[in-house]
């Protein structure tokens, strides 16, 4: 499903953020990424949601080199992935439903059919009785569900998470592993950036270990360090 050859990324400053990244991730697969801060982790997200194009070297999803896409096809390649954010992305004024109804409002589908998949992406992570209320009355638990049900309303067959536990308490944090784990489940593939020993540790997946841009280590069943 994803294949990174030879990836390298410089920003601005002509730093490495990635370097000589090869990577392959199969359809189906759940898989952590680590690192220390500035390790090289959301750079990696960012390529692969084309937030960032590489400096050199090919990022491929699905067939296709992603760097060769024409701007716009870009919202056609994003609509094919869900993406979580450390921060939510929520927006404030308007309910929990409509977070996540806005997402598929322009798809030219009737409300009853937005209606029945937004419940569904409700259910999944077990908000429905929150849908009326909005981001600012909901923990940030609560918050990270919503993006997450936003996230999988559209049925993608790939999510994206770039540290989701990154400002919750562990027990909260276990319940966004165990959401995302459920619907790594149903098939689709999950990749999360985390620096949570923890959590790696409980969950035993495959882990890659990025290290100054590097891969330093591509373990199945593993573990944080
Ligand atoms: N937009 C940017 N401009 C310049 N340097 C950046 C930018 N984004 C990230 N970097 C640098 O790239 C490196 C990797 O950053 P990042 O991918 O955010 O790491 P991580 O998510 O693992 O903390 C760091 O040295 C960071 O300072
Ligand atoms: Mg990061």
């Amino acid at each position: 499903m994803i294949q990174l050859r030879s990836v390298t990324k410089k920003y601005k400053n002509n730093k490495y953020a990635l370097k000589n990244v090869n990577l392959d991730i199969q359809p189906g697969e759940f898989v952590f990424v680590v690192g220390k801060s500035g390790a090289g982790k959301s750079t990696l997200m960012k390529l692969l949601y084309r937030e960032e194009l590489p400096s050199s070297g090919t990022v491929i999803i699905g067939g296709i080199n992603i760097a060769n896409l024409p701007n716009d096809k870009v919202p056609s390649l994003r609509r094919c992935m869900g993406i979580v954010f450390q921060d939510y992305k929520l927006l404030q004024n308007q309910s929990v439903y409509d977070n996540i109804a806005y997402v598929i409002r322009t798809m030219g589908i009737s409300s009853k059919e937005i209606n029945a998949r937004v419940t569904g992406a409700l259910k999944v992570v077990g908000l429905l009785d929150k849908m009326k209320a909005k981001p600012t009355e909901l923990s940030g638990g609560e918050q990270q569900r919503v993006s997450i049900a936003r996230a999988i309303v559209n049925g993608p067959p790939l999510l994206i998470a770039d540290e989701p536990t990154g400002n919750l308490d562990p027990k909260n944090s276990l319940e966004i592993m165990q959401i995302l784990d459920q619907i790594n489940q149903k098939g689709i593939t999950v990749i999360i950036s985390t620096h949570d020993k923890s959590m790696v540790d409980y969950f035993r997946k495959r882990v890659i270990t990025l290290d100054s841009g590097e891969v330093i280590r591509d373990v199945q069943a593993g573990t944080y360090a």
